[in-house]
């Protein structure tokens, strides 16, 4: 990679960082840089611009349609601005915001609409960040930070067929398991995150038995 290119990083790194900071939706700096460093490692095995790649992974969550009304535009427009401060090249800004702009799951029934295969592995890598053990901390931090129950035997999941009724959705955090993150196996694009998803789907499954065990009266 070319040091312009390595100083270019290097200056998305530190704004990200610094206006993620405080975020406790979800989107703190550590997601970010988790998704950086799974991104890169799907691209020593999948291939596609590096650069690409790690602006996109870095600027993914700069903000966040949901807390803007459902609002997709203003994401990429503010990476826009950024990259366009430091000097990035408008290729390279074009297919970041377009990225960026197709991430992230907007409901079950909604499908996905990733053109590049640098776009896919950048979701694939937020993807992988949401099941798991991860997955499940972020599923209860978001929960609590937006004043959701934990679960309610009475409310049942729902299959959200548009991305309105995704984000005005109030339900339970055990539900969101259901209406999305039990879903993401399938939803991978890359063979390498495949593979990586399995595991942690798997410690998502186990986790849901034991919930609903203890729910249960287990002793
Ligand atoms: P990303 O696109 O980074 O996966 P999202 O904005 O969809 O992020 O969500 C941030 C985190 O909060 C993710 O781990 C996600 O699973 C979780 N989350 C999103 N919506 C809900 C919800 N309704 N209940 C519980 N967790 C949620
Ligand atoms: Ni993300």
């Amino acid at each position: 990679m070319r040091l312009a290119d390595k100083t270019l990083i290097k200056s998305v790194e530190q704004i990200v960082k610094q206006e993620l900071a405080a975020d406790s939706g979800g989107h703190d700096w550590f997601h970010v840089w988790r998704v950086w460093t799974m991104a890169r490692h799907l691209q020593t095995c999948e291939g596609g611009d590096g650069l690409v790649i790690e602006l996109a992974a870095l600027l993914h969550d700069i903000a966040d349609w949901k807390s803007y009304g459902g609002d997709d535009t203003v994401g990429p427009r503010k990476a826009r601005e950024l990259l366009e401060s430091f000097g990035a090249g408008e290729t390279v800004i074009v297919y970041v915001c377009e990225i960026i702009q197709h991430l992230s799951f907007k409901g079950a029934g909604v499908k996905d609409a990733m053109l590049t295969l640098e776009g896919r592995i950048v979701q694939d890598a937020d993807r992988l960040d949401a099941i798991g053990a991860l997955g499940v901390a972020r599923a209860f931090a978001y929960g609590g930070a937006s004043g959701r129950l934990a679960y309610d035997p009475a409310i049942k999941p729902v299959m959200h067929k548009n991305k309105k009724a995704y984000v005005t959705a109030k339900g339970t955090v055990i539900n969101h398991f259901f209406e999305k993150l039990l879903l993401l196996k399938n939803r991978m694009n890359t063979k390498t995150a495949k593979k990586i998803a399995n595991g942690r789907h798997r410690f998502l499954a186990r986790y849901l038995d034991q919930f609903f065990a203890e729910w249960n009266g287990r002793r």
